[in-house]
């Protein structure tokens, strides 16, 4: 078999970067996006460019990209705060500039790489298209409110990965599609929150990749559409 192709979207990112450097380990060849620079090098990782505020970026990266298909789509772009707003606590936070901002990197930019990126997977043997969610996505999960804008952000991704699922079915039925959930990890995107977090349930990227690899690795046909967490336990919807 030929060296399995993948290519991961928020590769400068702390998850991203993690899980790109473990792929180009198992000896993959990585196609490594990010929007800064990856600040990392390493054998079998071929860095590329995009933004989201530019979708021409991800259609000239599926252009180059896709010369080959691809076994695995990973997009592990996100973000819960940014220059003057952070998570809601309340209703009365909500703050529409911010909120457009949330949803355009949380929701609208994965769904523009699946719309450039879900025919390039391959055909002949079973591949993957999975996005970083959050639990705090799952409406039957949320027992504890707040967090309106990125919650509301996870939530829709995950009803767009099982859109996307639904057509890969009919399109590609060896394609399976998920939205996945990392942990609690120690990134940049969760810095200002790590306080209330315990020692043992804060992972370190690599652990949290490590984990993201293996139920990648187990997931078959029927579980495609759905969303699963690090320890590969389902997320209700
Ligand atoms: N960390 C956690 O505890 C946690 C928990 C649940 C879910 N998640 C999810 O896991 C994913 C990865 O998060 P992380 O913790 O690794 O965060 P991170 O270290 O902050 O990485 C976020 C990535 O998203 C990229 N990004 C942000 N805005 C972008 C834009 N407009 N265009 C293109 N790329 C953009 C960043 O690029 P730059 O480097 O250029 O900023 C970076 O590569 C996210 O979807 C997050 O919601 C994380």
């Amino acid at each position: 078999m030929s060296a399995r192709r993948a290519v991961v979207f928020g590769a400068s990112g702390g998850v991203g970067g993690a899980f790109a450097r473990q792929l180009a380990r198992e000896g993959w060849d990585v196609h490594a996006g990010g929007r800064s620079e990856l600040g990392y090098a390493a054998e079998g990782i071929e860095p590329f460019h995009f933004d989201y505020a530019n979708e021409a970026s991800i259609a000239r990266a599926a252009e180059e990209i896709g010369r080959e298909p691809l076994d695995l789509v990973f997009v592990a772009t996100g973000i819960l705060h940014g220059e003057g707003f952070g998570p809601e606590k309340a209703w009365s936070m909500i703050d529409g500039a911010a909120m457009a901002q949330v949803l355009a990197v949380n929701t609208i930019g994965p769904a523009l790489v699946a719309k450039h990126f879900l025919g390039l997977l391959h055909r002949e043997r079973r591949s993957v298209f999975a996005a970083l969610g959050a639990r705090v996505g799952s409406i039957g999960d949320n027992r504890l409110g707040g967090w309106h804008s990125y919650r509301a952000s996870k939530a829709a991704l995950v009803m767009l990965v099982k859109d996307f699922a639904i057509e890969l079915a009919r399109r590609n039925p060896q394609a399976i599609a998920v939205t996945l959930h990392p942990g609690t990890v120690a990134t940049a995107l969760s810095a200002p929150f790590q306080g209330n977090v315990a020692d043992d349930k804060l992972f370190t990227p690599e652990f949290s990749a490590e984990r993201l690899r293996m139920v990648i690795d187990g997931l078959t046909q029927e579980d495609s559409g759905r969303h699963f967490a690090w320890d590969g336990a389902l997320i209700p919807d």
